[in-house]
């Protein structure tokens, strides 16, 4: 096992890049599944779930050249895949849910294992099933496996989402664009992400309208073609920046994404008392204040405040002046983080959806153990901003969706270092309650 151990009291200084959007990368891929030929992928993070994805790809059939150091990826799609993504890699990875749709419309079958992924929520796939049935679909859930068979193909059809999901969206986005006739979903989530895949479908001759609405009109065609895209920057990544700038009292210039698909974030930094400067292109600065105002934010789809960054609201209050507040209203489950958090001195209190934190004048180092990929990056930013040293564990859910996390926070002034971090077994643990050993030791 490995831990970042940090040494806090360092305010974070620089300029850094974000690579393309995890949330975006793993839905373009399962895309490329439509055409035959070869996709290719720029601005691709180099992250753990990208890895798996192409894995899953490859046992699919498909011909992966993964260049991380060049952050691009070409996906060779043979005319005959297979249909069956395993619970193995499913597992592994929640997001492999988006090779349904693909799958679906392209083959007329899907077996694709039932997901665990991060401990957030419920996270249930109602919204994909019943979309996929009303595009014709017969949908069962056999031995853990989400099976949709479709052996006539999909068929156009009206579709109204009852919660603007973002991974139904796309599901029954990329179903749509290979089925007979014309599909219009309503209610469709429009985060940029969504945008991007749109982009690339049409791009690959898909025929949609409605991009970046929340009605999205979509006209199968015959067969899509393999094209080369680049992939939208990261702003949950560039979001994060941007927070342990305003936890720190730092100044950073983050650099890879347009702030114009931040603005809700940014708002609510300045809120925070930061200021912030956006130039021309994809940059903007943050620069801290000694202390943050308390902040009150309720996550909302986009384009309200992301849920992927409610960590480091709660975290920026627990540093703040006041009393500040979080609802979150997409995933339930969103809290573990925080009792992780109070052992670092954070004063959090939870009602339902609600969070209510009281900032304290210092959070003071402890170990910590990261239960998600965003819990576990706003652990660390915490560990800077606290007194002495902090462990934090499960470093595997920041790699995940951070792209060399601990290289690029020491690039800023971070002391931080990845260590291995051993987990004591139950003898071990007897043996020092024990007093260092079972045998010859008397008390
Ligand atoms: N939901 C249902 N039924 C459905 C679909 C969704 O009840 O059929 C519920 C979920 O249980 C959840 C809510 O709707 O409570 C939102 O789910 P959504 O489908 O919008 O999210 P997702 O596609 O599972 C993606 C991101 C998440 C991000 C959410 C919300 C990927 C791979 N994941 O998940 O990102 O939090 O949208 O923006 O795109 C992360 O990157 O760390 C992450 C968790």
């Amino acid at each position: 096992m490995e831990a970042f151990r940090i040494q806090g009291g360092d305010r974070l200084k620089g300029t850094v890049s974000v690579p393309g959007a995890k949330n975006s990368v793993l839905k373009l891929m399962a895309a490329a599944l439509l055409a035959e030929g070869t996709t290719v992928l720029r601005n691709v993070p180099e992250i753990l779930d990208v890895r798996i994805m192409c894995e899953l790809l490859r046992r699919l059939g498909c011909g992966i050249d993964y260049d991380p150091a060049a952050g691009r990826v070409a996906i060779d799609v043979p005319a005959e895949i297979g249909h069956r993504a395993d619970y193995e890699l499913v597992r592994a990875m929640r997001a492999s849910i988006c090779v349904l749709g693909p799958l679906t419309t392209r083959l007329g079958a899907a077996h694709v294992a039932l997901p665990g992924g991060d401990a957030i929520g419920s996270r249930g796939l109602d919204m994909h099933q019943a979309g996929l049935e009303a595009l014709g679909a017969t949908v069962r859930l056999d031995h853990g496996y989400f099976i949709a068979e479709a052996p006539e193909g999909l068929r156009g059809t009206e579709v109204r989402l009852e919660f603007p999901s973002v991974g139904a969206t796309e599901n029954l986005l990329m179903a749509a664009t290979l089925a007979r006739g014309t599909t219009v979903i309503d209610n469709v989530a429009r985060e940029p992400e969504i945008v991007d895949l749109c982009t690339m479908l049409a791009r690959m001759g898909a025929r949609i309208e409605g991009i970046g609405s929340s009605t999205l009109s979509v006209t199968g065609v015959e067969r899509l073609s393999a094209v080369e895209h680049r992939v939208v920057g990261d702003r949950i990544v560039a979001g994060t920046w941007a927070f342990a700038a305003a936890v720190t009292g730092g100044d950073v210039t983050v650099e890879g994404v347009d702030p114009a698909i931040m603005t809700t974030v940014l708002e609510k930094l300045e809120l925070a008392g930061c200021r912030i400067s956006t130039g021309e292109g994809e940059t903007f600065r943050v620069e801290g204040p000694e202390r943050p105002h308390a902040i009150r934010v309720a996550t909302l789809p986009y384009p309200g405040f992301p849920t992927d960054l409610q960590p480091f609201v709660v975290t920026l209050n627990a540093v703040s002046d006041g009393l500040g507040m979080l609802t979150e209203n997409l995933f339930e489950a969103r809290w573990r983080f925080v009792r992780e958090l109070a052992r670092l001195g954070a004063q959090v209190s939870i009602d339902g959806r609600h969070a209510v934190i009281t900032g304290v004048g210092e959070l003071s180092g402890a170990p910590v153990e990261a239960s998600d990929i965003r819990a576990g990056a706003a652990l660390v930013i915490a560990g800077i901003v606290a007194s002495g040293i902090t462990e934090v564990t499960g470093v595997d859910h920041i790699d995940r969706g951070y792209e060399r996390f601990a290289e690029r926070l020491r690039a800023l002034g971070a002391r931080i270092e990845r260590v291995a971090y051993e987990q004591r077994s139950l003898e071990e643990l007897a043996d020092l309650a024990d007093g260092g050993g079972r045998e010859g030791t008397s008390s």
